[in-house]
């Protein structure tokens, strides 16, 4: 099996919230992965421990996709980079309490679990992470058709 993986571009989160108003606040997403991931998809590396820092994302292409990596307390999240309102990185976006606010027009989502925490009843693909040495995984499904 081939996979195609690129480095990924690394964006400085900004400073502030840019949604004017919301002050922050949890996901309801928990810590770890609960969803019924298929065991043939494979893990990929994207990435190595250390070259993401604290509070940070970065956008990596994943068997053509794009994938947002986070780091929050030391742990790593991985949801779809593309935001469903009008396309922006995720992982460009301000990241606090396990949610990542799009840099474009503020919509937030849950690192954990994909979830919009503005409708819950709608997410995007998140996908599992593990660290195996110092290789930061991700397991990627095919993106789903629409
Ligand atoms: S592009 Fe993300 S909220 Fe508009």
């Amino acid at each position: 099996m081939t996979v195609v993986v690129q480095a990924g571009k690394k964006y400085r989160l900004p400073t502030q919230n840019h949604s004017g108003g919301w002050s922050g606040g949890t996901c309801g997403g928990q810590i770890g992965w609960k969803t019924t991931m298929s065991d043939e998809i494979e893990f990929v590396t994207i990435a190595k421990v250390g070259q993401l820092e604290e509070g940070e994302g970065t956008a990596v292409a994943v068997k053509e996709r794009m994938v947002a990596l986070f780091r929050q307390n030391d742990q790593y999240f991985a949801i779809d980079d593309f935001c469903p309102h009008m396309g922006a990185s995720l992982a460009s976006g301000y990241l606090e309490n396990g949610v990542v606010t799009c840099p474009w027009h503020a919509w937030r989502f849950c690192i954990h679990d994909g979830k919009w925490c503005d409708n819950p009843k709608i997410s995007i693909d998140s996908f599992p992470v593990r660290v195996v040495n110092d290789e930061i995984q991700v397991q990627v499904r095919p993106k789903r058709a629409s």
